[in-house]
């Protein structure tokens, strides 16, 4: 269990001091998750469904600012830290565990998701040291290169059955925000463009793009 220095950096982003403790297997709050939540602050709704919490960052830290929020996540360690972090905050949000929309029930003004893209984010020292080696030979470049596809294109079946299930689950002029890796953008746009939504640019971060989408 432990609170970093960049947890502590992004815990006053709502300018309320949000606590967050995490543990070995949850995501960590990014750059993009505070990006997110600014994106959901700045949005009048305040029926907010998070998918793929974490932590509970972004949605404690909107459930301080007043919104109503749902928390959700596939993976049992996630639910655990941010059932552990709402205590800590001392404040009521519903949690649950769920594959998207699986487990959840009731229409949203907001439903917002950081989806799990870490390969091409990643910009350590070591990391970039790792890849430019994986590079240097050419299995290693086959074996990158293969599973880049594989993974584009599980995220991006992931987002389109997002797109899907969200009507479902979206209110009146309601909205959906992603954060949107720039390999994925015109993709993701596409995507949307196909299963009905129009975007919006909301606001950028380092790597990527928090976009809206609205139902035509
Ligand atoms: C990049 S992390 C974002 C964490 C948090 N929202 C934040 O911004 O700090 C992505 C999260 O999505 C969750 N996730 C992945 N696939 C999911 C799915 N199909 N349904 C719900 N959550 C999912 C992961 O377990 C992970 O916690």
């Amino acid at each position: 269990m432990f609170i970093t220095s960049k947890f502590k950096r992004l815990a006053n982003i709502s300018n309320k001091m949000i606590k967050i403790k995490n543990f070995a297997g949850v995501a960590p709050p990014t750059e993009e998750s505070k990006v997110l939540l600014e994106c959901i602050l700045s949005l009048k709704g305040e029926d907010v469904l998070e998918l793929g919490t974490g932590t509970g960052y972004v949605a404690i830290a909107a459930s301080k600012e007043g919104k109503k929020v749902i928390a959700t996540d596939i993976n049992p360690k996630a639910v655990e830290t941010c059932k552990i972090n709402v205590k800590l905050n001392n404040i009521n949000l519903i949690i649950l565990q769920s594959d998207l929309f699986k487990n959840v029930r009731g229409k949203f003004d907001i439903i917002a998701f950081n989806p799990p893209i870490s390969i091409d984010k990643a910009g350590s020292n070591a990391i970039h040291r790792v890849k430019s080696f994986i590079r240097s030979t050419k299995l290693l470049r086959t074996i990158l290169r293969y599973t880049y596809s594989k993974l584009n294109k599980s995220i991006l079946r992931l987002i389109d059955e997002l797109f899907i299930d969200a009507k479902e689950h979206l209110k009146e002029n309601g909205s959906i925000l992603i954060c949107v890796i720039n390999n994925f953008e015109e993709d993701i746009k596409r995507i949307s463009d196909l299963n009905g939504y129009n975007n919006e640019l909301m606001k950028n971060f380092n790597y990527g793009k928090v976009y809206r989408f609205t139902l035509r």
